[in-house]
Formats: structure tokens, sequence, C-alpha cells
């Protein structure tokens, strides 16, 4: 329990935002391409995916405390280390394209974000539901 909020809950809350993040990438980049002029739809594309950075990162908080917990109980599954170093390259890469850092915004880069993301999206399912209602030792001592 982390303040009356069970761990599964907020496991949920933040498969939630993972998934909000991804629905908002495809969002932005249905905008791009949608859009007459191409500086608007540049434009629309990165606030849009701002966001969607930004939904990613609130669930990063919880990821971070989660994989700490694990680690310390001797409990983390080995895919966990797979899943945080591709989230780590993907949220630094990314880190990038929202500071406006634009000799990394180029088309190469974005297909290798989007390859990263979606592995790292993956894993992070398969991890949900492997320790979604199961209690590690972590939970168990709480
Ligand atoms: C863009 C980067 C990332 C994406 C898209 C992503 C995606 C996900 C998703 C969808 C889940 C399942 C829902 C959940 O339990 O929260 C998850 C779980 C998890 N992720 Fe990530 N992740 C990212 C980065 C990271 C990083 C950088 C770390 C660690 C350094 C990390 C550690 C974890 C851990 C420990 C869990 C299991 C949490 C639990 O259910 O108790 N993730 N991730």
């Amino acid at each position: 329990m982390v303040m009356g909020v069970s761990i599964n809950q907020i496991r949920k809350i933040s498969l939630g935002l993972q998934v909000s993040t991804l629905l908002t990438y495809m969002f932005g980049f249905t905008a791009l391409k949608l859009s007459g002029s191409k500086k608007e739809g540049i434009q629309r594309h990165g606030k849009i995916n701002t966001l969607g950075y930004t939904l990613g990162a609130l669930s990063l908080l919880y990821m971070m405390y989660s994989g700490l917990r694990l680690i310390i109980a001797r409990a983390a599954p080995s895919i966990m280390y797979i899943h945080g170093t591709f989230g780590l390259i993907t949220l630094a890469l990314s880190s990038l394209f929202v500071a406006n850092r634009w000799s990394w915004k180029t088309i190469k880069n974005m297909r290798t974000l989007v390859v990263l993301f979606l592995s790292t999206f993956s894993g992070g399912v398969y991890m949900f539901s492997r320790l979604y209602k199961q209690r590690t030792p972590a939970e168990k001592s709480e």
C-alpha cells in the first residue's frame, strides 16, 4: 500500500499512462500527415508529442520506485534490466527531441525512437502481465 492505494492499482494507472502516451504519439503522427501546411503540421506534431512524453514521464516515477523495490527484494526478473536499459535510452533520445535539439530531430532518429519505444512498451506490458496480482516478496513484506 502507498498512501492507501494498492500497488496493483498504481500499476494499472501507470499502464494507463503508458497506453495514453502511445495513443498520443499516434495522434501526433496523424496530425502531421493530415495537416495542410508542413510548418503548421510539424508544430502541432511537436506539441502533441511533448504531451505524450509528459504522460510517460509521470509513469516513469512509479517504474523507478517499483524497480528499486524489486531489486532490493532480490525479486527483479531479468527482463526488468533489459526493459530498464531500453527505457533509459528511449528516455534520453526523446528528451533531446523535447528539448528542441534540432540536430537530433532527423527522420532516421525518429524512426529509431519508434522502434525503441515499442520494444520498451512491449517489455513493460509483458512485465505488467507477470507482476499484476502476483504479490512479490517486496509487497508481501508491506
Ligand atoms: C519510454 C520508456 C518506458 C516505457 C514506454 C515503459 C513502459 C512500461 C509499461 C507499459 C509497463 C507496464 C505498466 C506498469 O507496471 O507500469 C512498465 C513497467 C515497468 N517499467 Fe517501464 N517503461 C519505460 C521506461 C522504464 C525505465 C527507464 C525503467 C527503469 C529504470 C522502467 C522500469 C519498469 C519497471 C520496474 C516496471 C514494472 C513496474 C511494476 O509493475 O511494478 N521502465 N514499463
